[in-house]
């Protein structure tokens, strides 16, 4: 049995401790948005004898559970990089059961996602994807859109480098076209041209099983974004563990380059 924030009930000790530690967060500094690269499914699999898509699908679950806790902290978006422009790589079977998942995903948590209103979002891009792919994401999208909530926003055949080249080509038409001078080109007019135009830059940065590198992901956004690594893999990252990262996030002084205290 899980409860609202997807503990297990039979870890009721431990979830005490954890209820306690949320009432100690301070409520005023929670990251507005949190970006997660999920990482691990395989090694986690591996660790149990399991073929990866055990692993994927079981990854995919506790998006749900993550969702969830994140949204009872009062996140305001998360970022999922569930796919991203270098993972067609992989072998077509696992490509394809990846491509699978956000069907079998979204339309079972779809209803939950009204109760709680949360919207889910989209970035990456959709030429390459399969159409029964865009279209569950599509539908969540579309059903979801007048929710007010936390932004599930999942990145998918999603590249950070990708991403600011096709910036930089809408940039260069408007020059060409005549409609913009070349000096006026600043980061908040190439930030209004990146996928993310409409979220607020994430906060804090999670990264699951060990790996200490950003793989492409959000490489604009990440700049001033609180970075926060652990060794869990993702089927394994809990509520509890995203506390953590939310505690020690607290614990930081941003500074944005200028001197402490101001
Ligand atoms: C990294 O683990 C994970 C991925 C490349 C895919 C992440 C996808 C999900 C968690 C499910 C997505 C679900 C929806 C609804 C979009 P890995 O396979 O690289 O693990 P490894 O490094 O241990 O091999």
């Amino acid at each position: 049995m899980l409860d609202k924030l997807g503990w297990k009930k039979s870890h009721k000790v431990q979830q005490q401790s954890i209820q306690q530690r949320m009432t100690n967060l301070n409520l005023e500094d929670v990251p507005n948005h949190i970006a997660i690269i999920m990482d691990g499914n395989g090694r986690w699999a591996n660790k149990k004898a399991l073929p990866r898509f055990v692993g994927h699908r079981e990854g995919m679950q506790n998006i749900r559970r993550i969702t969830r806790a994140a949204n009872s902290m009062g996140v305001g978006a998360i970022t999922l990089y569930a796919f991203s422009t270098e993972n067609w790589k992989r072998p077509s079977k696992e490509v394809e059961f990846l491509m699978r998942l956000p069907e079998e995903f979204l339309t079972a948590f779809i209803p939950e996602l009204m109760e709680l209103n949360i919207r889910v979002e989209m970035i990456g891009e959709q030429e390459g994807v399969p159409d029964y792919t865009n279209r569950a994401i599509g539908k969540a999208r579309e059903e979801t859109k007048n929710n007010t909530g936390m932004i599930l926003n999942f990145a998918f055949n999603y590249g950070g480098r990708r991403e600011i080249v096709l910036a930089v080509q809408q940039l260069a038409q408007l020059v060409q076209e005549g409609t913009l001078e070349p000096q006026d080109i600043d980061e908040d007019l190439i930030a209004q041209h990146l996928m993310t135009s409409k979220l607020p830059e994430p906060d804090l940065l999670i990264r699951t099983s060990g790996e200490i590198r950003l793989s492409n992901f959000l490489l604009w956004q990440l700049a001033y974004t609180e970075f926060w690594f652990t060794d869990v893999h993702w089927p394994e990252f809990t509520a509890e563990t995203l506390l953590e990262a939310v505690e020690s996030f607290q614990k930081r002084n941003r500074r944005y380059g200028g001197l402490k205290g101001e």
